[in-house]
């Protein structure tokens, strides 16, 4: 049990080191969460300081949520821990211990959890949020449907091919879109109200 539980602490940790700031910090010398949407992640990152940082930091920021299932599938056997251990890294990017607890809204290391954990699910949710975006240029949109055609797509696959996933998973992909979608409220409001930031463009 002990193992298990280092493994998660850990987790959150890898979580909590939160590339947007430590990229942004180091080209350009300023705290990411001062400028733009304020926002400690790849979006911004790309608003703020364009296309090779924010790529840098979406790389980042989702290879510590594999990171942190990887460990926990190689090292436990119970299906709990590495859906846990995501959880945790999501947790640690939100809500970073090492950044005074103000961090991201957990999609890129979504990504890299999701890419372990029910790879799938993942890539078809991914396309169909890469062609909301690429259509209505709000990745927070996007970002939005990414998350919630995940546990659809997951239970979608399961019942109609023969991957098979533990409910665990569905689960824990379930509590991922509730947080992120507890992370995005400022922009849900702002969508509802025809307020959001597009990205490209003009705009
Ligand atoms: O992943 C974050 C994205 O969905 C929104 O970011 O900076 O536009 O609030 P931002």
């Amino acid at each position: 049990f002990i193992l298990p539980v280092f493994l998660i602490v850990l987790s959150y940790g890898l979580g909590s080191i939160s590339f947007s700031y430590i990229v942004s910090r180091k080209i350009a010398g300023i705290d990411i969460r001062e400028h733009g949407s304020k926002n400690a992640g790849a979006t911004n990152t790309l608003r703020v300081l364009g296309v090779g940082p924010a790529v840098l930091v979406l790389v980042l920021d989702a290879l510590k949520g594999s990171l942190a299932v990887l460990l926990s599938l190689y090292l436990t056997h119970d299906p709990v821990w590495p859906v846990l251990a995501g959880l945790a890294a999501i947790v640690g990017h939100n809500w970073p211990v090492f950044f005074g607890f103000k961090g991201g809204k957990g999609v890129a290391t979504t990504i890299g959890v999701v890419a372990v954990l029910t790879f799938l699910p993942g890539l078809l949710a991914g396309i169909v949020a890469i062609l909301a975006i690429v259509i209505f240029r709000y990745v927070s949109l996007g970002s939005l449907i990414f998350v919630t055609l995940l546990p659809l797509m997951i239970v979608l696959l399961d019942r109609l091919t023969a991957l098979s996933y533990p409910t665990v998973y569905v689960i824990g992909v379930f509590v991922i879109m509730i947080l992120s979608y507890i992370r995005h409220r400022s922009n849900i409001v702002r969508l509802i109200r025809g307020e959001e930031n597009k990205i490209g463009g003009t705009a």
